[in-house]
Formats: C-alpha cells, structure tokens, sequence
C-alpha cells in the first residue's frame, strides 16, 4: 500500500515542475516556525543586562538554541529591513529605503525565503505581521509568490489609530503609554492575540491534515507580532510586572555634544500621540519629561512580556502538536529602539540601540545538545508571567550573569550563545541550508537580473561550532556588520526619520567591527541610486572598548585621523570585504 502511495505520487510528480519537492520525500524535512517582532531591541531576559526583563517563553526557547549576541539589522525601519531579510539582499539592492515600493517591480523579481521553502514543497503561511504591508509588498503581503494561501491579518489591527486609552474625564486618547482592559476593545482583542489565535487554529489543522493522510508535507509558518511596536496597547495586567519605582532612566539620557545633527531622530511618530502631545515637548531636540521616560519604559517592557506570552503559547501548542523535535525555530527582532538613549525614542538610525536586535535559533538535534529529550508539551510549555511569577523566579532581584569573554555556556543552564556577527540578510542562506533545501550563493556585483541569490552569509558554521564546542577552529567568521540610514537634510526636519526616496539625499552607511562603530554620512542620488563618497557630510567613530554605548563621537579628533581614514576605506569596500573565510 505504502509503495502504491509512492508510485502514484511519481506519477502526479512528473507532471510538476522540477523544482516542487515530494510531498513523501520530504518526510523528514524539518519545518520551520519564524517568529518575527517589530521594534524589539534585546531588552529580553535571556540576554542579561541592568533590569530582569520577563520574557520567559523566548527565555525557554533560548535554553534550547543559540542566541546571538551580535545581531543587526541593514536598516532600522520595519518596511525596508522585512524586505532586506525576506529577500536577503540590502536595501541598496532591494532599492526600498522607505514604504514607496515593491521589489519586483522596481529592483528585480528577487526569491523570497518563504517563496524558496514554497518552490520546494513546503506549505508556507503568513500570519500578522511579516512582510511590511501596503505598497512595499504590493498590498499583497507578495501573495501568491511567497505565500501558499493568502496571509492572514487579525481584524483588530484596524483599530490601532483609533483612540482607545482610557484618560482623563473618561475620554478616550491615542496614548502612546496605553495600558488597556482588553473586553474594552473592539471585537474584545487585540491583533496579536488574534495572531495567536490563528496560529494556534493553523498548526491544528496541518496537524490534522498530516494525520489523516501518510505524506508529510513540510510547514514553513511565519507568525509576525505587532507588539513592542508603539502605541502600547497592551494588556494592562503586564503592567504591574514592572513597578515605576524599579524602572530606571536610560544610563546616557542626553545628546551626546559630539553627535551630527544629522544623525538625530525627530521622535516624530511619537509626537503624534496625545499623552506625548501634552509634554509640550520642543522642536526637534526637545527631551521627553523623565518621569514620562521611565513610563515609555515600562510600557515597552510590559508589551514585550505580553507578546513574550504569545509567542509562548503558539510554540507550547507546537510542541503539544509533536513539532518541537522536527522545526526550527528562528524568533527576532525587525530593528532595535532606543529607551531614552541618547535623548531618544524610536528607530530611524544607525546605533546600536536600533540596529541591534534579539535573535534566537533553535535547531532540533544540534543546538539542544546536552539537554534531556522530552515528551511532547514539555520542551516548551507555556510559561505565564502573571501566574508563575515565583516559579520563574521573575521577581526583580540581580541581573542574570552574562560573562562578556564566553562565548557559549552549557545548554541547560541557558543555552548556548554566540559573540559572533550576523546579520539579518544571513537568515535566508542560513534557514535554506538548515533545511537541506539549495542555498543561494552570493550575489554578484549588480544583483537586479539575477533571481536567486543573498547578500548574506549563511551561518550554520556558527551554529555548528558554537553547539559543537569548537569555536575558531576552521574559519574566520564575518568581522563587520553593515546598516544605513537615508536622511533628507543635515538639520532635522519634519520628514527626516521616514524620508520619500524622491527627498533622500544623504545616506548614512556605518559599519560595525568587534572594536567600534564607524558612520558616514555622505551624497545620495535617489534616481541613479549611487552614493557620492567624496561628498562628505558626517563622520562618526565610537571606540566601543571604551564607550560602549556611543556617546563620545572622536572621528573629528587629530589622534583618530589614521583610523578615521583606516575604517572609511573598509567602510566604503562594504559587505563583501568583511565575508566569512576559511582559515589558512
Ligand atoms: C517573477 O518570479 C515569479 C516567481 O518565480 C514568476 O512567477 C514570475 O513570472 C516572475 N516575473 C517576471 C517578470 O519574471
Ligand atoms: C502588483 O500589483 C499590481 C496591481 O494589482 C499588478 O498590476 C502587478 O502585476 C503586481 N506586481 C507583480 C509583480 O505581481
Ligand atoms: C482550520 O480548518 C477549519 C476546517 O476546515 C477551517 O474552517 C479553518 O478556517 C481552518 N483554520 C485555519 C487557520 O487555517
Ligand atoms: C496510511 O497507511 C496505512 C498503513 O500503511 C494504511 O492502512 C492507510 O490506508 C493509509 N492511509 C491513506 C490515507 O493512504
Ligand atoms: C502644554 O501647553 C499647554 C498649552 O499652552 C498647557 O495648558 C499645558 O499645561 C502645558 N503642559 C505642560 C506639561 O507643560
Ligand atoms: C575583515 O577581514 C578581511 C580579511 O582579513 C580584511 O581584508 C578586512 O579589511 C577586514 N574588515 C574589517 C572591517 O576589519
């Protein structure tokens, strides 16, 4: 019988298309869960730092997985970073530096990810949000090209400009900080829980689908979280989780002197809001009130715990379902956000605060070495904040240690991690590979004509010899990181974080190397698409050993002329100059 099953799919198989893959080949084809959150810096449990961030559920995934340490994004604004790792080429390529338009018909008819796992059998769904919506993926979300059905949008979204943030006199505002009873809302909900919800249903139904008949069709489901993304709606439950009288100020709360103007974010989205409104804060480098500050902070947190708790439940349903063993799971951010840092709120530049992000891998078999197997429900269960807080041991004590010079631990204490460079433009070669589907190899000069290929690297080396002990033992991995930001402008101006591609004209391009963040901000011609080197607008340079948090801009200093000239050489050789290699 099972051979007749086989046969009889040979023959509907000859009439496919080369490329479709074997619904009963693929049995054993891992399927892969991609969790991807908007505006979510490394503010989560797992990754240490000053305050103990309650993020149990990435927490628990992490124990099993690499997280990566070094992680950036090629450009810190959702609609032109989703594009950049979904087509694992840079913005300079994808040519979409602000929401205006479609890759493919305006740069090249470029692969997707999840298009490549639907070319090769897989089932692929989108749910939230994943692709940037609107004009950038051609109001489609690139359905049908990278989608097996029609993505899937929770209804509530709709009403995210509407206001809905109890206020004074019982008036409702468009608050940025909007801690909310969810029965109040439309509907009863809010879209990250409709995402969940729908994941939830979906993984169900494949689950079923796969049981009642003997091919196994491998899943590539991409579930995209609004939350930490402004305004804060969230849950006002997660809220006392974070008591105002523990949140602390960010640690370089001002502008630095030495910052160019034109690096400064206007913090315009946020000024939109009514409670932000109120401050009367000045134009363009007026600082947001402290004790508004810390509940900015508070909110980002308390959303991120929430989305936390989402997340926790699609993968405790996964692993019910028997999955945990046979998917990857990748769980990122799509940029950073600066708390305050540098007198800032928002993404739009070229820091670490925004372009760094959270991204944990788990890889069944490989990055779970060392921990015991587990029956079904128990690798991930569900890990609620608001009813286990001592169980988690998530009551504010001590920061957890985390040792600057490991580079891995063992993975039953907290998973391994990684010190070494990737970048978001990596997770399409790296996903293709660990799936044993063809990786695409590096992209020539001029991408535009060619379909399949990546500006990335994939990192599989890193997982590998970060889960196998052997660090450096066989290559040299990447040695820099490569972001860039466009402005309209040197001086601020009311289009300056979210300029038209017709109004760019400056390009900051920064790189980031083990030791320091070099920036240059230089001429953009946004028709012919080329940067002008020799036009020079800004330079910055942060020596990280020392300041670590980028305050102190030394690139006009004379003792820095030699190394200013060093990195803009490097910086101008881009990407390609910093690729991983083999060791001699
Ligand atoms: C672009 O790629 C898609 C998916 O492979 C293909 O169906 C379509 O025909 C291509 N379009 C052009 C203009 O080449
Ligand atoms: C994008 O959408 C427009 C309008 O629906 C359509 O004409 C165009 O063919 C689409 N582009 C691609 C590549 O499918
Ligand atoms: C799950 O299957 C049911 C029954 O076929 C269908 O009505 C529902 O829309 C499916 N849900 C999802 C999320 O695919
Ligand atoms: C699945 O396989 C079993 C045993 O090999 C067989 O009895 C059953 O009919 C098969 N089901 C389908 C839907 O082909
Ligand atoms: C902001 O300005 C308005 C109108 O001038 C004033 O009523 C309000 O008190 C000011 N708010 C703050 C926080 O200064
Ligand atoms: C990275 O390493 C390569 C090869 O050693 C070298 O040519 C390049 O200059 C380095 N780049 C940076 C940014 O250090």
């Amino acid at each position: 019988m099972y051979k007749f099953v086989i046969l009889s799919l040979c023959v509907v198989h000859s009439f496919l298309p080369q490329n479709i893959a074997l619904a009963s080949e693929s049995d054993k084809r891992m399927n892969v869960l991609f969790v991807v959150f908007d505006d979510l810096r490394p503010t989560v449990g797992c990754y240490g730092g000053e305050y103990p961030y309650i993020t149990p559920n990435i927490d628990q995934l992490a124990s099993f997985s690499v997280r990566f340490n070094k992680a950036y994004v090629q450009q810190a604004v959702c609609g032109p970073s989703r594009t950049s790792f979904l087509t694992g080429r840079r913005p300079d390529t994808t040519k979409l530096y602000d929401f205006g338009s479609y890759w493919r018909d305006f740069a090249g008819n470029f692969t997707t990810i999840p298009q490549h796992f639907k070319d090769n059998g897989y089932f692929v769904a989108s749910m939230g949000k994943v692709m940037h919506p609107g004009i950038a993926s051609n109001n489609t979300d690139d359905y049908p090209y990278s989608w097996s059905q029609p993505p899937y949008h929770p209804s509530s979204q709709k009403y995210h400009w509407t206001p809905s943030c109890p206020g004074p006199g019982g008036n409702h505002y468009r608050n940025l900080v909007c801690p909310l009873d969810v029965k109040s809302q439309p509907g009863g909900t809010l879209p990250d829980i409709q995402t969940t919800e729908y994941a939830i249903e979906l993984l169900t139904n494949i689950s079923k689908k796969q049981q009642s008949s003997n091919t196994t069709q491998p899943f590539f489901v991409a579930v995209g979280f609004h939350k930490p993304h402004i305004s804060y709606r969230y849950p006002e439950e997660f809220q006392k989780l974070y008591p105002l009288s523990t949140i602390k100020l960010a640690a370089n709360p001002d502008l630095p002197p030495k910052m160019p103007h034109v690096a400064w974010e206007t913090m315009m989205m946020i000024r939109k809001r009514d409670d932000v409104k109120a401050l009367n804060m000045s134009y363009p480098f007026g600082r947001v009130p402290d004790d508004f500050q810390l509940k900015i902070r508070q909110s980002y947190y308390a959303s991120t715990t929430y989305v936390d708790s989402e997340m926790g439940k699609v993968l405790a349903h996964l692993d019910k379902l028997g999955y945990a063993d046979d998917t990857i799971i990748v769980a990122f951010g799509d940029h950073g956000w600066s708390l305050g840092e540098h007198q800032e709120f928002e993404k739009y530049q070229n820091f670490e605060t925004t372009t760094r992000v959270p991204l944990v891998v788990y890889v069944p078999g490989l990055t779970d070495k060392g921990t015991k197997p587990m029956p079904p429900g128990k690798k991930f269960p569900f890990l609620n904040p608001l009813t286990n807080s001592e169980k988690l041991n998530i009551v504010p004590t001590k920061p957890r240690p985390y040792n600057q010079e490991t580079d891995y631990v063992h993975p039953q204490k907290s998973g391994f991690q990684s010190n070494d460079f990737v970048e978001l433009v990596d997770l399409f070669p790296t996903l293709s590979e660990l799936a044993g589907l063809k990786v695409p190899s590096t992209c020539p000069e001029m991408p535009f004509k060619v379909d399949f290929c990546t500006e990335g690297s994939s990192f599989v080396p890193v997982l590998e010899n970060v889960a196998k002990g052997k660090y450096g033992m066989r290559f040299m991995w990447k040695n820099a990181t490569f972001s860039q930001y466009p402005r309209p402008s040197d001086e601020p101006r009311p289009d300056s974080d979210l300029p038209n591609l017709a109004d760019i004209c400056i390009m900051g391009y920064t790189m980031r190397t083990h030791k320091y963040r070099y920036t240059e901000w230089v001429g953009f011609d946004p028709v012919e698409f080329k940067a002008d080197w020799f036009e020079v607008h800004a330079r910055e340079l942060y020596i990280l050993e020392t300041d670590s948090l980028e305050d102190n801009n030394v690139a006009g200093e004379i003792e820095y002329i030699a190394l200013v000239e060093e990195l803009s050489e490097k910086l101008k050789l881009g990407w390609r100059s910093a690729l991983p290699s083999l060791k001699k």
